[in-house]
């Protein structure tokens, strides 16, 4: 797979992607989110990724939509292109676990980005915010909606109105991040999480993320049905009997569905 602003690589079974527009501390052009989506889209076809890495540069993870290109929008440019929601959505359907590995900048749509991922581990460097209220506009790829969900009003609402940043320490305190590395062990920390994840059964990996995140959708009793309708379709699964039995028989279990 090659791109011009991104780089996609096998890592094992981890589909690392990493965002490569250093100039620009990798502001998210249109062709950018479009690579991204393609490789997301591939490495979610193939057998052999059990999980997907996204990554930044040490300076910036990315420091949000690309301002040159829509400062001359008009409505109708952002609204019959429909801009964000066209192709800026394979993160959240992609169905394999997709971990953020985020060092420095996540400003706007990098926020937005990382917090699309499933979880996001962050270098001691790294930076959060949303300050599109400094350019005249308000976050569109989610600021406003998975902020609130992952810190909280108080802290969502201070960070979209002020547009101060938010440092990695805070960001764990608040349940944005959920480890925070020393920046130079970032990427192998992230990779080791996304091996681990890779080698247990992909069919119960999956239903653990859909579960997951039908938290944020259904009530309580709903969810806890959800789960409870899946739990019991997980013992149709070869992976569980071989699980199982390789806990019994003292011995490491070899997943056949990876
Ligand atoms: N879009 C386009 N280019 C950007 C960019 C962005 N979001 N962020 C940085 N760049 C470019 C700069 O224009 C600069 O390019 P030149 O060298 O050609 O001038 C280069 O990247 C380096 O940036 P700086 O010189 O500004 O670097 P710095 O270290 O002084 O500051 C920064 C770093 C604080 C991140 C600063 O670049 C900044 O504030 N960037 C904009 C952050 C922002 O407002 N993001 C929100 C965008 S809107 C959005 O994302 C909407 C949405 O919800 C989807």
């Amino acid at each position: 797979m090659t791109y011009e602003y991104i780089i996609a690589e096998a890592k094992g079974r981890v589909g690392l992607i990493t965002l490569n527009r250093p100039k620009a501390l990798n502001a998210l052009c249109d062709p950018l989110v479009d690579e991204l989506g393609d490789a997301l889209t591939e490495f979610e076809a193939d057998e052999n990724i059990g999980c997907i890495v996204i990554t930044g540069s040490d300076k910036a993870f990315a420091a949000g939509a690309d301002i040159s290109m829509m400062k001359d929008f008009s409505y109708m440019d952002a609204y019959k292109g429909d801009y964000i929601t066209r192709n800026w959505e394979k993160v959240k359907t992609c169905r394999k676990p997709v971990i953020a590995a985020v060092a420095g900048y996540a400003l706007g749509g990098g926020c937005e980005l990382a917090m699309s991922c499933d979880f996001i581990i962050a270098a001691d460097s790294a930076q959060f915010g949303q300050p599109e209220v400094k350019l005249g506009i308000l976050p569109g790829a989610g600021g406003t909606q998975r902020l609130p969900r992952a810190v909280g009003k108080a802290k969502a609402m201070d960070l979209c109105l002020s547009a101060r940043m938010m440092d990695a320490t805070e960001a764990e305190r608040a349940g944005l991040v959920s480890r925070i590395v020393p920046a130079d062990k970032l990427l192998e920390e992230a990779l080791g999480a996304a091996e681990k994840i890779a080698s247990y059964s992909l069919p119960v990996v999956m239903m653990i993320k859909e579960n997951v995140n039908r938290a944020f959708e259904s009530s309580l009793n709903e969810g806890l049905l959800f789960e409870r309708r899946q739990f019991h379709a997980a013992f149709a699964l070869e992976d569980q009997k071989e699980g199982m039995a390789a806990f019994v028989e003292k011995r490491k279990p070899a997943f056949k569905h990876r």
